[in-house]
């Protein structure tokens, strides 16, 4: 039993009626005192859902790592948040994730725990739940879900959302019958976990370890192998060590921690909502993580993971040659290797001895991919407050493109017009979406991967210029401007461009400009009427109120750590 007085005692061991009555209340589920008198009490923190399908399988992570905390003398309680199905939630997880972190938050905070194990997976439930666990700030530990198995159709490797869209692109343009759309659909998603390509499930879940918050090696572990139960066990185990040792997320994520995060995110060539969800989190505890931090280490960071939607293969292939902990090693000269991590040891210690099976799906600094990291931050008349681009998935043809502007006011609209034979678009087109940011959306929805028009699909031309303030699933690809802040629904520059109008992509100069006079910009924006809300009361009204633009993470304002 540890020595010092642990928190749950507060609820359970005093001398007020309220502590006996909850003792008694626990004979309803069957514990008797002598289960959890004077052991600390480990809440699991589970975003199961049967509606967040990548999430499905955490009720059986659950309880190896129930296993994990009865065998070092901890008690177990597991207990639900709201979870986030990516491709069920309307109309974006994103205008949920802050409901999530705040449910996680409180969750932790009311009840009588002294430790947390989260289990995680889908997109937005890894950066909800370390919002969450940040503010509260107990003992916590990631158990993230692992990716799905690879796909296959007709002998192909078949990569989550990425190869999806294509194949769909393909069913647009005529290419594919109904029936072998309907076959693909049994083949691309084989088993329980998250998506299988660096997309932001992938991304984030490595964040989670790259910031030291899960044991070394836990991202990388497909969803239905058994060494995820194993390693679950082990975090079970753990966490009841981290209370007495007093391991605290704060001491874990710190600003070096969130400097590594970032690089590790830059090598991966991960999703571009991982800025957004790094600065967030960054926010809960106090620290200011800017556009260019992610700019700064991205020109140093080389792009070395082979993994779609940036790479050629999937996360199944990924873990074999070693996964995340192989990247790590990799990194370590451009880490902060005395970072603590959840397992008591450093990220030197942690990784120094990763071996690499596969050097073409995990090469060396001296041989990347790419040069510099996988997301650029682009400024610009367009973006005085930054934009995003993830010119590793892009067409480098198309890094330098200047082109008339065929403007969309309305996603909804858009996916109508982009079928019609005479959209007047061809490849020099650049498409802009308006209204796609958090006010807009609402939410800030990904649908930045505006489709390509029917009529250039079928001349087989697969990538353009698109432009919005909205985001794109990390599982996307293309020549895509994301995240253009202020965004266009609060009067941000792009509510001033019309067709027509010239827009000039420079990534190499970091530039997303329309070319127009400042005082025609600003004489058009004068004229701008703000859109009627999207909500006029509940929580939609109360993320209309609070929410933060793009460039600091969409967080509500009074959800960041206190001065
Ligand atoms: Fe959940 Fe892709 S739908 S990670």
């Amino acid at each position: 039993m540890p020595a010092k007085r642990l928190r749950s005692q507060d609820w359970f061991d005093s001398l007020e009626y309220y502590s006996f009555a909850r003792r008694a209340y626990l004979r309803s589920e069957g514990i008797t005192r002598e289960a959890f008198h004077g052991k600390p009490v480990i809440g699991i923190c589970n975003s199961w859902s049967e509606l967040n399908h990548c999430n499905l399988h955490l009720r059986t992570v659950a309880e190896a790592v129930k296993r994990g905390v009865w065998q070092a003398g901890g008690v177990p309680f597991e207990f639900p948040t709201i979870s986030l199905g990516e491709v069920f939630m309307r109309p974006t997880t994103m205008l949920f994730r802050n409901l999530m972190a705040m449910d996680v938050e409180e969750s932790i905070r009311a009840n009588p725990l002294d430790g947390v194990v989260l289990l995680c997976g889908c997109d937005k439930t890894t950066p909800a739940q370390l919002m969450g666990a940040a503010s509260v700030d107990l003992p916590s530990i990631f158990v993230t879900a692992g990716p799905m198995l690879s796909g296959h159709y007709k002998g192909q490797d078949i990569g989550s959302g990425t190869d999806m869209r294509k194949i769909f692109d393909l069913y647009r343009a005529g290419e594919m019958s109904d029936e072998e759309l309907c076959e693909f659909e049994g083949c691309a998603a084989r088993s329980h976990g998250h998506c299988m390509v660096m997309g932001t499930a992938s991304t984030m879940t490595s964040i989670a370890e790259a910031l030291g918050m899960t044991l070394p090696g836990c991202a990388s572990i497909p969803a239905p192998d058994s060494r995820r139960l194993a390693i679950a066990e082990l975090s079970g185990r753990r966490i009841v060590e981290m209370i007495d040792q007093e391991l605290r997320p704060s001491q874990i994520m710190t600003r070096e921690a969130f400097e590594n995060a970032i690089t590790v995110e830059m090598a991966l060539g991960g999703s571009t909502n991982a800025v957004v969800h790094l600065i967030a989190i960054a926010g809960r505890l106090g620290l200011t993580l800017t556009l260019e931090d992610f700019h700064r280490i991205s020109k140093r960071t080389p792009y070395i993971a082979n993994v779609r939607p940036s790479g050629q293969y999937l996360m199944e292939d990924f873990f074999y040659a070693g996964g995340l902990p192989v990247v790590m090693r990799e990194l370590l000269p451009l880490l902060h290797t005395s970072c603590r991590t959840v397992n008591g040891g450093t990220i030197q210690k942690n990784y120094e001895s990763a071996e690499c099976w596969n050097r073409d799906v995990i090469r060396t600094l001296r041989e990347p991919l790419n040069a510099e990291g996988g997301t650029l931050i682009l400024y610009g008349n367009l973006a005085p407050d930054g934009a995003v681009i993830k010119h590793t998935a892009a067409s480098p043809d198309l890094l330098k493109h200047r082109g008339p502007a065929y403007v969309f006011d309305d996603h909804h609209h858009m996916l109508e017009d982009l079928m019609r034979d005479d959209l007047p678009v061809d490849e020099n087109t650049v498409l802009v979406l308006k209204n796609g940011g958090p006010h807009g959306g609402p939410g800030f929805p990904e649908w930045g991967h505006i489709p390509m028009p029917k009529k250039l699909l079928q001349r087989g031309i697969k990538d353009m210029v698109r432009i919005s303030d909205a985001r794109m699933s990390g599982t996307s690809f293309g020549t895509v401007v994301l995240h253009i802040a202020p965004e266009s629904a609060i009067g941000g520059p792009l509510a001033a461009v019309r067709t027509g109008d010239e827009i000039v992509l420079d990534a190499e100069n970091r530039r997303i400009d329309v070319a127009l006079p400042p005082e025609e910009i600003e004489s058009r924006l004068r004229s701008f009427v703000r859109p009627k809300p999207h909500y006029g009361r509940g929580y939609g009204k109360l993320f209309l109120e609070h929410v933060t633009q793009a460039n600091l993470g969409c967080d509500f304002d009074f959800l960041q750590a206190l001065e």
